[in-house]
């Protein structure tokens, strides 16, 4: 028996995550999946309730559970709440604290879906890439850090981008062994024409990389990366990036897919404590503005469900099943509003569009 925590988070990652617990219950009945799952607050919901978006409560049940399924956090409720104390702390908290270092964002372009992307159509039909995102360093955590006076009245705010070599090389070897399984190509992307955090990443990522010799390995910086994303994203296989370029990057590449609510991700790490967690979420954050109406797509975070059954409870072939009932119910027109795009297609609410995933199972 496995041991799933669910932290649905604030916004409309409440409805999305039931939609996929409904999946989960669905395979414990029909498929023998043996998953057994808690629920529990994180973000602006556990700030709430408890004063903290992260409570070591929840933090404890995180390290014991054998993966982690989260919806979304944040919200303009909660603007005004110091920085320590936001949502995205608790879910920053959570990556750092189980040391999910390395984040897969996969985007793939359904076929049904190669004309709903804002780009042409021959540009991203077909497109397979995954994204490899350095998740617990650089400029989200790097100390020093603040808003400070610096002379009577008038601020200066710092942030620090830092990276140690061990952090590169093991995110750099999360993308080269996932190459090896796809088209053998990593590029890494960083700006070493302007930071030294960038020079270093590409000193370390090209030594990591004579132990990959098998796989091709380009650089690129992070600017032109951004401009070829969108002028031919089938030119990459597997990009690897820091944290802050890989959140733009990430969104940038989602939207090829067609819609934010198409792109899951796994956020794998360490070891901690003994065992090696991953924490499985959509891309898209937590949409206040269509929160609570039941029109959020849960597909994003059903495919990151079915990236959980691949990468932490070893049932690659349910995974399979779940990637094709999505690809059968677009193909057969189903579309929640961020994809729906001509009236030859069928608008299904965000509950609907889970009955319809699970009627077929
Ligand atoms: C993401 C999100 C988070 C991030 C926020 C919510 C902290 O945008 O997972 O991409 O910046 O990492
Ligand atoms: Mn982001």
């Amino acid at each position: 028996m496995k041991k799933i925590l669910v932290l649905p988070g604030d916004g409309i990652g409440v409805e999305v995550a039931d939609q996929t617990i409904r999946v989960i219950d669905h395979l414990n009945t029909s498929n023998n999946l043996n998953v057994e799952y808690e629920k529990d607050l994180i973000g602006g919901a556990s700030y709430d309730a408890n004063g903290e978006p992260l409570t070591q409560h929840v933090l404890e049940k995180a390290k014991q559970a054998d993966a982690i399924l989260l919806g979304a956090v944040g919200g303009s409720k909660w603007d005004n709440v110091e920085r320590t104390k936001r949502p995205e702390a608790g879910l920053l908290g959570l990556r750092k604290e189980l040391e999910l270092f390395a984040n897969l964002r996969p985007a793939i372009v359904f076929d049904a879906l190669s004309s709903s992307s804002s780009l042409k159509e021959e540009i991203v039909k077909g497109l397979d890439i995954v994204i490899v995102r350095e998740l617990t360093g650089g400029v989200y955590f790097g100390q020093p850090r603040g808003i400070e006076e610096y002379e009577s009245g008038k601020q200066k705010a710092i942030d620090t981008q830092i990276y140690f070599d061990y952090e590169i090389d093991r995110i750099a070897r999360v993308a080269f062994n996932l190459a090896r399984k796809r088209n053998n190509k990593v590029t890494s992307v960083e700006k070493a024409n302007v930071m030294e955090t960038g020079v270093l990443w590409r000193k370390v990522v090209k030594n990591t990389h004579r132990d990959f010799g098998d796989v091709e390995l380009e650089n690129m910086l992070a600017d032109n990366c951004a401009m070829q994303l969108v002028r031919n994203p089938k030119q990459f296989d597997v990009l690897v990036t820091d944290n802050l370029f890989g959140d733009l990057l990430s969104d940038c590449a989602a939207m090829l897919t067609g819609s934010l609510g198409m792109l899951p991700s796994a956020s794998l790490g360490a070891e901690v404590e003994g065992k090696t967690n991953g924490m499985y979420e959509p891309v898209h954050g937590s949409a206040p503005d269509i929160a609570g109406q039941n029109k959020a797509n849960p597909i994003a975070t059903i495919l990151s469900f079915s990236m959980m059954l691949r990468y932490s409870l070893d049932q690659q072939d349910l995974a399979k099943i779940v990637e094709d009932v999505i690809q059968e119910v677009l193909n057969e027109g189903f579309r929640t509003a961020d994809i729906y795009n001509n009236d030859s297609q069928t608008l299904v609410s965000c509950s609907k569009m889970g009955d319809l995933i699970i009627e077929r199972l």
